[in-house]
C-alpha cells in the first residue's frame, strides 16, 4: 500500500487586519494573535493604517517587514499599533462609492480576508463589508474580532480589553481608598472615581471587586443602568461618612439623570453621533461639598484606565491573543460574517473557550448589566456579579521593564505598501 503525502495548499491572497474604535491595553495582543497565526499558515498580513480609513485611503502597512520579536512584543504593548479610528460606513445604498473603493483596494492588493477588530459599531462595519462579496462580486471574507473596554458586546461572555480595565479600576479603587482612609479624620472625607462605560456599567461594577461588605470600599457605585437619585445618593454618602469616617464613590461616565440625560456631557460628538463624556466626578463632588460640606477629591483616569498595560489582567491578555488567532482560523476555514466569541464553561475554576457567532447577532447591540448584578438600592454589586467579574481580573502579565525603569513596548517599522490606485476623493 503506497503512502499518500498530504500537503496543505497555502491559501492564496492577503489578509487585511484593522483596529477600530477606542483602543485597549490588550488590542495589540489580538494583533499579535492574528499576525502570528497567519504567518504560521503562510498568509501575508497587511494592517490598515487608522482602521477602515486606511483601507479607504489605501494606506496599508506591510506587517511582513516586522521582526518576529517586534510582533511578539505587541502582546504586552498598549494602544493601537497600526492606528485606530471612529468612522462609520453608511449603508451600501447611501454611499456606494465607499464600498466600491474598498473593493478596489482589496482587489488591487489581493486582499481576500478582512479582520476588523473593534466594538459594536465596528461589528456593524464588519457585517456590511462581509456582505460586499455578494453585492459586488468580489470574493472577500470578513471576520469581526471583539474588543472594547466597555464590555458591552452581545453574545460574547466578555470582551477583550475589559478584564484589564476592570483590574485597573478595582486595584485603583482599593489603593485610593487606603489613602482616603488614612487622613479622613482631618482631611478628605469623600473620594470620587469616574470610570468609562458610555451606556453600560461594567467598568464601574468592577470597582466593586475592591472590597466586600457594607463598610468596605467602594461604598457607592453609580451605574448608567440606574437613573441618578440625588437624595438617595447624598443620604448614603452622609451615612457612610458618619459610620465609616470616609466614603469612596465610583461613578460611571454614562450616569443619567431621571430625565435620561447624561449628567456630564462635554458637548462634542464623535463620528457615530456619540456624546463625548467625562466630568461626572466633579459634578458629584460639587454636590457633596454644597449639600454636605465634606472635603473631597475626585479623579478621572480617562485614557489611563484603558491603556494601563502595566496592570493588565493575564486572563484578558490571553483572551485577546486567542480571539486574534481564532479569527485567522475561522477566515482560513472559509467562514464569513462571524466573530470569535468567548464562551464561559465554568466560573470556578474559571474555564472558557472560543466559538464563532454570527455578526448579525452582535452588530449594533449593547449588552448592559443585568438587574441581578445590581444590589437592591442600586449602589453596589451582587454575589452573581462577583462570580462573573472575579475571574476576568485574574493573573498578572506585566510587560518587561528596561534599565530606564520603563516598560519595553514594541516599536514597529509600520512600513507602508506602495499605492496602486489614485487617491480616494470622497
Ligand atoms: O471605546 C469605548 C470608550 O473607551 C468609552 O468608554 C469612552 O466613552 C470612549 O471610548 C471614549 O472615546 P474617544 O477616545 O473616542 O473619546
Amino acid at each position: 500500500m503506497s503512502k499518500t503525502r498530504t500537503s496543505q495548499a497555502k491559501p492564496s491572497g492577503r489578509l487585511l487586519y484593522a483596529q477600530s474604535g477606542g483602543v485597549t491595553a490588550v488590542i495589540n495582543a489580538t494583533a499579535a494573535g492574528v499576525i502570528e497565526a497567519a504567518r504560521a499558515k503562510g498568509v501575508p498580513v497587511y494592517a490598515a493604517h487608522n482602521g477602515i480609513l486606511g483601507a479607504l485611503r489605501e494606506e496599508l502597512i506591510d506587517t511582513g517587514k516586522e521582526t518576529k520579536a517586534a510582533i511578539a512584543a505587541l502582546r504586552h504593548t498598549p494602544g493601537g499599533a497600526f492606528g485606530s479610528c471612529r468612522y462609520k460606513l453608511k449603508s451600501l445604498d447611501a454611499n456606494r462609492a465607499e464600498y466600491e473603493r474598498l473593493i478596489d483596494v482589496f482587489r488591487a492588493h489581493d486582499i481576500r480576508w478582512f479582520l476588523y477588530n473593534g466594538g459594536n459599531d465596528s461589528a456593524d462595519t464588519a457585517l456590511k463589508i462581509s456582505q460586499l462579496g455578494k453585492a459586488m462580486n468580489y470574493d472577500i471574507r470578513c471576520i469581526g474580532v471583539p474588543k472594547t473596554v466597555d464590555n458591552d458586546l452581545a453574545v460574547t461572555d466578555c470582551c477583550p480589553g475589559f478584564g484589564s480595565v476592570a483590574k485597573y479600576t478595582a486595584v485603583s479603587t482599593l489603593e485610593a481608598s487606603l489613602d482616603v482612609a488614612s487622613m479622613a479624620d482631618t482631611s478628605t472625607k469623600v473620594f470620587i472615581l469616574e470610570v468609562m462605560g458610555r451606556h453600560a456599567g461594567w467598568i464601574a461594577a468592577a470597582a466593586g471587586l475592591a472590597g466586600e461588605g457594607a463598610d468596605a470600599p467602594p461604598h457607592i457605585i453609580l451605574f448608567p443602568e440606574r437613573p441618578f437619585d440625588e437624595a438617595a445618593f447624598l443620604a448614603k454618602v452622609k451615612a457612610t461618612v458618619e459610620r465609616v469616617g470616609w466614603c469612596t464613590v465610583v461613578a460611571s461616565e454614562g450616569l443619567l439623570n431621571a430625565e435620561g440625560q447624561f449628567l456630564a456631557e462635554a458637548g462634542t460628538r464623535d463620528a457615530f453621533g456619540h456624546s463625548q463624556l467625562g466630568g461626572v466626578a466633579p459634578v458629584l463632588a460639587a454636590l457633596v461639598k454644597e449639600k454636605l460640606g465634606y472635603k473631597y477629591h475626585w479623579a478621572l483616569p480617562d485614557y489611563l484606565q484603558r491603556s494601563a498595560r502595566h496592570l493588565a489582567s493575564k486572563t484578558d491578555a490571553e483572551q485577546a491573543y486567542a480571539v486574534g488567532k481564532a479569527a485567522v482560523d475561522f477566515a482560513m476555514a472559509g467562514m464569513n460574517a462571524v466573530m470569535p466569541v468567548i464562551v464561559r464553561t465554568s466560573d470556578a475554576p474559571y474555564r472558557w473557550k472560543i466559538e464563532a457567532a454570527p455578526l448579525s447577532k452582535i452588530a449594533n447591540r449593547e449588552k448592559k448589566m443585568p438587574a441581578s448584578f445590581l444590589t437592591r438600592d442600586g449602589f453596589g454589586i451582587t454575589a452573581a456579579a462577583r462570580r462573573y467579574l472575579g475571574p476576568l481580573i485574574q493573573g498578572e502579565a506585566p510587560p518587561p521593564y528596561g534599565k530606564n525603569g520603563l516598560p519595553q513596548y514594541a516599536t514597529l517599522k509600520n512600513s507602508m505598501v506602495a499605492r496602486k490606485l489614485e487617491p480616494f476623493a470622497r
